[in-house]
């Protein structure tokens, strides 16, 4: 038996529940890891909520970090005592142990600490094949990315400043846009208060960007796309705010021949070596100091419910790491 945080039904942060599950030995493909810190993700919530329905009862949680201390059969590269994180795989991450997956783990090198490699692995893959897949993101370019301030956001716009990207950046408070700039955003917009679309044209001249990164959702379509060039990139890929309702196509011709792309990072890493080259670009540039990691929350996993209230009522800034 191990703790987790499990849901029976969907609903608000109250309906995650402390509990005893079953661990039983880990099957053939699999280890059990120790886990020593656990990855906070939007992404949970709309598991907890049903945004995203999955097989109820469920152990929420998809990123954690930890010490593996038993291996099933058939796995090669991983044996007890070693340091690894991961981000998806079957979903359970909330737990003190779990079996998971051989074939998602990674190897986590000395510099980088269990804590910050659980804050990173599922935000910071998100960010790398956000800026050099789904759009390739180059010197000169001007970039908008919302919620900047946020786990991702934070991590994104230093990346993308290290690309060599101009970072246009919307945030909800004053001290969010502080902390937006710190990170390599320069030109952060107080979205609760100004309206994005005439900042970004007056940053830009008129012009518009090649891309916009929207994690929000509703509440900045279709402004979003009124911040493009032509032909320019919509990647809409989270919904902080609730999905973008259902719309006619054709507004994209309306708006300058906009293209769309609503990806998840699953579809990038699904293969052993996508994710290993993800991971290992992700690990260069933390390892470099490049891009920092900023855990700026920790909560006990017992007490994850807070962490979600928290995260959904807009409190948190970069990332937040639950402790087992
Ligand atoms: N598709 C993928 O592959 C993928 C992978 C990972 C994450 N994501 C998405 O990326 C986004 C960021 O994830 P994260 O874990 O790093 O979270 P986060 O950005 O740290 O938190 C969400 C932020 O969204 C902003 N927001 C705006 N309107 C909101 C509203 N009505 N309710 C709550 N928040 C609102 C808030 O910042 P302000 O107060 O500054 O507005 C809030 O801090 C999420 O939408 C997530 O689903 C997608």
């Amino acid at each position: 038996m191990t703790k987790a945080i499990r849901i029976h039904k969907n609903g608000p942060p109250s309906v995650m529940k402390w509990e005893e599950v079953d661990l039983g030995k880990p099957a053939k493909g699999e280890v059990r890891l120790r886990q020593t810190a656990v990855g906070l993700n939007f992404i949970d919530t709309y598991q907890r909520s049903g945004l995203y329905p999955l097989p109820l009862p469920m152990v929420l949680g998809s990123e954690g970090a930890g010490i593996v201390e038993a291996v099933g059969r058939g796995v090669i590269g991983i044996k007890a005592g070693d340091r690894v994180a991961y981000a998806g795989g079957p979903i359970g991450a909330y737990a003190e142990q779990r079996n998971i997956p051989a074939e998602i783990l990674i190897k986590i090198p000395k510099e980088i600490s269990d804590q910050t490699a659980a804050a990173m692995m599922l935000k910071g893959m998100t960010a790398r094949y956000l800026l050099r897949d789904t759009y390739r993101v180059k010197k000169g370019d001007t970039i908008l990315i919302h919620a900047a301030a946020g786990g991702l956001g934070l991590i994104l716009c230093q990346w993308a400043n290290h690309l060599g990207a101009t970072v246009i950046g919307t945030v909800g408070t004053k001290k969010k846009a502080e902390l937006a700039r710190a990170h390599g955003c320069h030109h952060p917009i107080l979205y609760t208060k100004q309206n994005f679309v005439d900042q970004v044209k007056r940053l830009t001249k008129g012009a518009g960007v090649p891309v916009v990164y929207d994690s929000i959702g509703k509440d900045t379509f279709p402004a979003s796309l009124d911040c493009l060039q032509k032909r320019g990139l919509f990647v809409s890929f989270g919904n902080a705010s609730g999905p973008i309702p259902p719309f006619v196509s054709g507004i994209l011709a309306q708006k300058g021949s906009l293209y769309m792309t609503r990806p998840s990072l699953f579809d990038y890493i699904g293969s052993r070596p996508e994710l290993e080259a993800n991971a290992r670009d992700l690990i260069g540039v933390v390892k470099k100091g490049v891009v920092k990691i900023e855990i700026n929350q920790t909560y006990a996993l017992k007490d994850a419910a807070s962490a979600h209230r928290d995260l959904e009522g807009r409190k948190t800034t970069g990332s937040t790491v639950l402790l087992p």
